[in-house]
């Protein structure tokens, strides 16, 4: 049942302000201001290393996770792409917990970089959208995303509740470290709370995101730019259009523009940045002249104060509520979702079964 909507996809997409606030309910106590984690939790204090594991959109999940636990809880995390680490051999060292994050909780890969990893780490702990999945049952933790079920073939409702539960366990490594004032961890709870408004408030933008991806849709290639926490999500922003336009599109961190990528740079080659005001804002707007400077055609991802600093010569400016920045990856979601779905619409691919792909890869 679409609810309405064309696509599944549409509908995970407008899905996200409740299973989000659904998710932080399961994880919240009643006055919003404790995070409780089922049965004995993770014990923070007694760890030195998380080692996250996981494929495609998850894998994006856990490296935007990384600087959350890096910056706020001051926990070294190591990332891997599960087909990778379960080859390699990889030393899992005592005082290391391993964490798989899996929509489905089937996927071949990560179940056996779970298995590597037991005996080996501390703890194994799951962030899974099915309960019963192998992945959960084979974790001495599961933690539920409580997304509810997904069917269209590109993830959108798991990324964004796996991004909340993981960020909710950033904050709980860093008050249990010390890491983090009382004050700072309730402002961040009560900004989390409110992020259900805020995609209320950027899905009402629909129609900007439409006209972009009409845009959008009219090019073979596409570049995606982000630094910091926006890293990640131009990785998302680039795979979820290729898997559903078909859209050749490949991501950079920003800084990494000039180090080969700018050779990319004309007219042919739009470059979406994703880029709130924050304190990293100034070096990025230099990477976008350097684009512009060269031809290219930028289409800036950011909030009002983001899109007036920006300057002259940006292409197309899609403005975003303001959230502080830590949260910025759970609400910059809906617009590089939207993007590619509205491109693949106008295109007219089949949104919610890509060619080629499979929703649960149980096979390696
Ligand atoms: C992309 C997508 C895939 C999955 C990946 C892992 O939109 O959905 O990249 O994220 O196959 O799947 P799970 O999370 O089920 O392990």
């Amino acid at each position: 049942d679409k609810a309405g909507h064309k696509h599944f996809m549409a509908k995970e997409i407008a899905e996200q302000p409740a299973v989000i606030g659904g998710a932080l309910g399961h994880y919240l106590s009643e006055d919003g201001r404790q995070i409780n984690l089922p049965g004995e939790g993770i014990d923070f204090t007694a760890i030195n290393r998380l080692t996250m594991v996981a494929c495609g959109t998850a894998y994006y999940a856990c490296l935007t996770a990384k600087y959350w636990f890096e910056q706020i809880a001051g926990l070294p995390v190591d990332v891997d792409i599960a087909s990778e680490f379960r080859y390699r051999e990889p030393p899992v060292t005592s005082g290391t917990v391993a964490l798989f994050v899996s929509q489905s909780g089937e996927t071949a890969d990560t179940l056996a970089a779970l298995r590597y990893c037991e005996g080996r780490a501390d703890a194994i702990v799951s962030v899974v959208n099915v309960p019963e999945s192998s992945i959960a049952r084979e974790s001495d933790l599961a933690l539920p995303i409580h997304a509810g079920v997904e069917i269209g073939v590109a993830s959108t409702k798991a990324f964004t509740c796996q991004l909340t539960v993981l960020l909710l366990l950033a904050l709980k490594a860093a008050q249990a470290r010390g890491m983090i004032s009382d004050d700072r961890l309730a402002d961040l709870l009560s900004a989390l709370r409110a992020m259900p408004a805020a995609l209320n408030t950027a899905m009402e933008r629909d129609g900007d995101f439409k006209t972009a991806a009409r845009l959008l849709s009219t090019y073979d290639n596409a570049l995606f730019l982000g630094r910091g926490l926006m890293y990640p999500l131009a990785l998302e922003g680039a795979l979820k259009l290729k898997e559903i336009s078909y859209i050749h599109a490949e991501a950079y961190a920003s800084g990494e523009l000039k180090h080969g990528p700018i050779a990319l740079i004309d007219d042919t080659m739009p470059v979406i940045v994703l880029a709130p005001c924050d304190t990293l804002f100034d070096k990025t707007v230099s990477n976008m002249q350097e684009v512009m400077a060269r031809g290219g055609q930028i289409m800036l991802i950011s909030d009002a104060k983001g899109a007036a600093d920006a300057g002259e010569g940006v292409w197309q400016t899609l403005t975003m509520p303001m959230v502080d920045p830590i949260l910025s990856p759970i609400l910059y979601a809906l617009p590089v979702q939207l993007l590619a779905y509205h491109t693949a619409v106008a295109k007219g691919t089949d949104v919610d079964q890509p060619r080629n792909l499979a929703k649960s890869v149980t096979v390696e």
